[in-house]
């Protein structure tokens, strides 16, 4: 008899659905992976279905009726939602609500992973509620839990943090910047000592696979999903000494910060300006009492900064002012 169970992964071929599909297809005594995407016929759902030799499917979030085809049998489903493809908190509460309706009737599904972020308006009590790309994931949080009471004793929660890669895909707005003396700058809105909750997302699937072998520690829990708290100062700090080069971290003035936040749009800037307060004014709040902290699971390895930076060469992105 075959016991592996038949995982589902939404995003697939982004960059937590994708380390999901590569941690889970190393262990093919244990998962049947089953990658989903918008368009199978991509090059990058073709190249996951040739390297991994796992199936690729369908499923639409903005077509709910291709879900059901898509968690076909699955025992495990990785589910997250891409705020930044509509960047509208509307859109990825009604994909979000839409998933969840069609998981509840999934009649083998013993283990949900939904991939989340904090409900900044609680937590702040009220100070920040317009953080709409936590809010949205955080009110489809919340529409589980609430409307959906047996679909939750088989969820797990996972808050994500700041991404490193984020560096390597924007050096400029995530390293600091070689100024034309010779020295480089991290210029960040935020004072020198505010911690941020850090991971390396390619660690996603190491957690995912660590969850799921001990699901019942994990069914109605929230993880908080960070290897370091670091302030960026610490971030500079670290290149310093691991190059060897001179860093200096210079928090921007509030006239520097609007300036930068011209260049976006309105909603997006009072979204990321409120993300960036909520750390400074409310702490480092992934490490709250109520959030199992990952980086406290026995047995479970994350990268460390110093790693990743060493490891991507992190000087060959920083760029020039
Ligand atoms: N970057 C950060 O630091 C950070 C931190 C915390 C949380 N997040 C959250 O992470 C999420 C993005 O995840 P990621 O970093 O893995 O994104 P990513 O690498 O940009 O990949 C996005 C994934 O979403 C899938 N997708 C998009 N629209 C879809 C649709 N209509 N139907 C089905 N699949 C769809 C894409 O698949 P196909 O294109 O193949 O369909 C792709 O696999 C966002 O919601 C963001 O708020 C990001």
């Amino acid at each position: 008899m075959d016991t592996r169970k038949i995982v589902a992964v939404i995003g697939a071929t982004g960059k937590q659905g994708g380390s999901v599909v590569r941690e889970l297809s190393a262990h093919r005594d244990k998962y049947i992976v089953r990658g989903l995407t918008s368009d199978v016929a991509s090059p990058h759902a073709r190249e996951l279905k040739e390297k991994l030799g796992i199936e690729m499917r369908t499923a639409d979030l903005n077509a709910p009726e291709s879900l059901q085809a898509a968690f076909d049998g699955a025992q495990i489903i990785y589910d997250m939602t891409d705020f930044w493809q509509s960047r509208s908190a509307e859109t990825e509460f009604s994909q979000g609500k839409a998933l969840m309706d069609v998981i509840t009737g999934v009649p083998d599904l013993d283990h949900l992973i939904w991939a989340s972020l904090p409900d900044g308006a609680k937590i702040s009590e009220g100070r920040y509620s317009n953080i709409f790309h936590w809010q949205s994931k955080a009110a489809v949080t919340n529409y589980i839990r609430d409307s959906k009471p047996a679909l939750w004793e088989k969820t797990t929660e996972i808050l994500f943090p700041n991404y490193f890669e984020n560096c390597l895909t924007s050096p400029s707005r995530y390293l600091p910047v070689k100024t034309d003396d010779g020295v480089f700058v991290r210029s960040f809105p935020l004072s020198a000592e505010t911690l941020l909750p850090n991971v390396s997302i390619a660690d996603t699937g190491r957690l995912v696979d660590h969850v799921i072998r001990r699901k019942s520690e994990f069914l109605t829990k929230t993880i908080a999903f960070y290897s370091e708290a670091l302030s960026e100062r610490d971030k500079a700090d670290t290149i310093a000494r691991v190059f060897g080069i001179p860093v200096e971290y210079r928090q921007l003035t509030p006239r520097e910060f609007q300036h930068r936040l011209a260049q976006m749009d309105p909603t997006i800037a009072l979204d990321y300006t409120e993300q960036l307060m909520m750390f400074e004014e409310c702490g480092m709040i992934y490490s709250r009492p109520e959030f199992i902290q990952a980086n406290q699971l026995p047995g479970l390895r994350l990268t460390t900064w110093g790693e990743f930076i060493a490891s991507h060469d992190i000087i060959s992105y920083m760029v020039s002012k």
